[in-house]
């Protein structure tokens, strides 16, 4: 039998922006079974201890750590039979993880490669995968961690804060991205699955590794607990007026043009 609870899977949530959603989740409501993605089991485990030892009493959620790598077909299926057979479905789907590559003098088809296969083959695959088991839940969601750097209308404005910023492989995974956010939008409305492209802005995380880590606090970049806040909202339905409109969902309200 499905559980009662509301299931929620964060892929990449051993840290970031992932991360900050399963705490804040699990903040919110006993009534979250979150279940934390990561391509490591060490390494979720390890964030869900500290997790636990930061937060302690206020995390009224429950939470377990998942293994999925969202570029490992076998990884994914393993995650979507266990899902299947201790929960019976799956309520909210969050594609999280996502990549720049920054490792130095990566050919450019490499690049192209590496940030496709996880950026956008990543949330085509688990989507695909999980589809049966979102059909199951009574409120199915599906939430794609996107960017504003996907903006094709964005990438044209001269006036654009990251005009100068090239990024063209990161730019076009996430605009592949919210091309298929769109096509789910069209393709899972006829059984009522809630989707969208979700932007959380520049924000404080591992994505550039260290060195980026420490530009982005340079640059005044966010608080990824800025754009938990958000997802949590999508989460919860209260940001569903901007679901129904065109454009990528934005962390400050109201959507950006695709
Ligand atoms: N931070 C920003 O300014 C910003 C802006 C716009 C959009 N975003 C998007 O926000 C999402 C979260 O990124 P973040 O900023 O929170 O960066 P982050 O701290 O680096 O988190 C990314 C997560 O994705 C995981 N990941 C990478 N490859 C994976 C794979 N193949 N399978 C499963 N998990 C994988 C990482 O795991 P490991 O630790 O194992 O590498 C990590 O947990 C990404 O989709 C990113 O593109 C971020």
């Amino acid at each position: 039998m499905a559980s009662n609870k509301t299931i929620v899977l964060i892929t990449g949530a051993s840290s970031g922006i992932g991360l900050e959603t399963v705490a804040l989740l699990a903040q919110t409501s006993p009534d979250f079974e979150i279940l934390l993605g990561s391509r490591s089991l060490e390494k979720g485990t390890k964030a869900l201890e500290t997790l636990q030892t930061t937060h302690g009493d206020s995390l009224k959620g429950t939470i377990s750590v998942i293994q999925i790598d969202v570029t490992d077909t076998k990884s994914i299926l393993s995650a979507r039979e266990q899902i299947e057979s201790e929960y019976g479905k799956l309520d909210v789907l969050i594609n999280n993880a996502g990549i720049i590559v920054t490792k130095p003098l990566v050919d450019t088809l490499t690049n192209l490669r590496e940030t496709f296969e996880t950026n956008t083959f990543g949330p085509m695959m688990v989507t695909e995968t999980f589809e049966p088991l979102l059909k199951k839940s009574a409120n199915p969601r599906l939430i794609h961690v996107s960017s504003d750097q996907g903006s094709i209308t964005g990438r044209l404005d001269a006036t654009g804060k990251w005009y100068h910023l090239k990024g063209d492989t990161y730019r076009m995974s996430k605009a592949a991205l919210n091309m298929l956010a769109a096509c789910h939008r069209v393709n899972f409305s006829e059984w009522g699955c809630k989707v969208c492209a979700f932007n959380p802005d520049f924000c404080v995380t591992n994505l550039t590794g260290e060195e980026g880590r420490q530009t982005r606090l340079k640059w005044g970049a966010r608080d990824p607990k800025e754009a938990a806040a958000a997802l949590v909202e999508v989460v919860l339905g209260n940001r569903d007026g901007d679901l129904g409109k065109s454009g990528i969902v934005h962390v400050d309200g109201g959507v950006l043009p695709w």
